[in-house]
C-alpha cells in the first residue's frame, strides 16, 4: 500500500488540509481517539473509510474529561504503535495536537449537556461528559468532518454526542459502531492493557452474565429481579464491586421503571474488576 497517512500536530496544519480535501469536493469522515489504538478503534475507522472519501483520526489524551485521582497520568500512550495502525488502515490524516494548544491558559468555557448525559456515568464521574462534550467541540470546530463515527460501547458517551450535535446546530452527521469484542466476548477497551492473566480472565466473565441478564429481561424476568441476579453473579466471579445495571429506552436512555420490559430496551453495565473499571452495554430484544 502507498504511504498517505499525513501526521499534523498544529490546528493550522489540520484546518488547511481539510479545506483541501473539501476544495477537491471529498468528504471527510473523523475518528477522535485517546491513543492505545486496538482493533475496536480500527472498526471504527474502517466504518468511517465508508462513509467518505477522506478519514482523519485525532490522538489526544484529553484531560479535562478525568476526574482528580483518575488515570490521566498512567493512561497508555503509544503513538508509534499507533501511527503504525493507522497507516495500515489507509488513514488520510492523524492529527495529533500539543495538550497546550487545546486548553490554553485563559481557558474557561464548559459545555455541560443534560438529558441523555445525566445519571449512569454521571453518577460516579460527575465531570466526565463535560470534559468528553468539551473537547469533542473542540475538535469538531478545529477537524470541521462531514461526518464523526464513535462506538458503542460508550452508549451513553455516543447518545450525548448526538444530543450536543443536535442542540448546538452542528452540521456533522454522528455515526455508532458496534462494540468490538475479543474472542470470549470482553468489549475491546484501552484499559484491558491494564489486566494480567487472571484479571482478564474475571473480565471475560461480565459478557456471559450481562448477556444472561438481557435475555432474562426479554424473557418477561422482572427488571429488578434480573439485575440483581447479575449484580450478585458479578460480585461472585471476582469483580470487586458494581457502579451500575440499568436498563434504559435504547434512544432517549429514559429509565425503564421495575417490572417487566414491553419494549426493546438497552442494558448499561459500570463494574471493577481487579482496579479496571469496566463499562459495557447489551440490547435486550424485547418483541413488540
Ligand atoms: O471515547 C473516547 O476515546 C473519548 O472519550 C473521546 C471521544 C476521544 C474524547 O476524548
Amino acid at each position: 500500500m502507498t504511504d498517505t497517512l499525513r501526521i499534523v500536530r498544529t490546528e493550522r496544519a489540520l484546518r488547511g488540509q481539510v479545506w483541501e480535501y473539501r476544495g477537491h469536493g471529498e468528504t471527510t469522515a473523523f475518528v477522535p481517539t485517546m491513543g492505545a489504538l486496538h482493533e475496536g478503534h480500527l472498526t471504527l475507522v474502517r466504518l468511517a473509510k465508508k462513509k467518505a472519501d477522506r478519514v482523519v483520526v485525532s490522538i489526544f489524551v484529553n484531560p479535562t474529561q478525568f476526574a482528580p485521582g483518575e488515570d490521566l497520568d498512567a493512561y497508555p500512550r503509544t503513538e508509534k504503535a499507533d501511527v503504525k495502525l493507522l497507516r495500515a488502515e489507509g488513514v488520510d490524516l492523524v492529527y495529533i495536537p500539543k495538550p497546550d494548544s487545546m486548553y490554553n491558559a485563559h481557558h474557561a468555557t464548559t459545555i455541560k449537556v443534560g438529558g441523555v448525559a445525566d445519571g449512569l456515568e454521571t453518577d460516579h464521574r460527575p465531570t466526565f461528559f463535560d470534559g468528553v462534550a468539551l473537547v469533542v467541540t473542540k475538535l469538531f470546530n478545529r477537524v470541521a468532518p462531514d461526518i464523526a463515527v464513535f462506538g458503542e460501547k460508550d452508549y451513553q458517551q455516543l447518545a450525548t454526542i448526538r444530543r450536543l450535535v443536535e442542540d448546538l446546530d452542528m452540521p456533522i452527521k454522528i455515526i455508532g459502531a458496534p462494540i468490538a469484542r475479543d474472542e470470549h466476548g470482553l468489549a475491546l477497551s484501552s484499559r484491558n492493557a491494564y489486566f494480567d492473566e487472571e484479571g482478564l480472565r474475571t473480565a471475560r466473565r461480565l459478557n456471559e452474565i450481562m448477556r444472561n441478564c438481557a435475555a432474562q429481561m426479554a424473557r418477561g424476568e422482572n427488571v429488578d429481579v434480573a439485575r440483581d441476579i447479575a449484580r450478585k453473579s458479578l460480585l461472585a466471579a471476582g469483580f470487586s464491586g458494581v457502579d451500575y445495571i440499568e436498563v434504559r429506552s435504547p434512544n432517549s436512555l429514559t429509565v425503564l421503571e421495575g417490572g417487566v420490559l414491553n419494549a426493546p430496551a438497552r442494558l448499561l453495565v459500570a463494574a471493577h474488576c481487579k482496579g479496571v473499571r469496566l463499562i459495557d452495554n447489551f440490547p435486550v430484544k424485547v418483541s413488540t
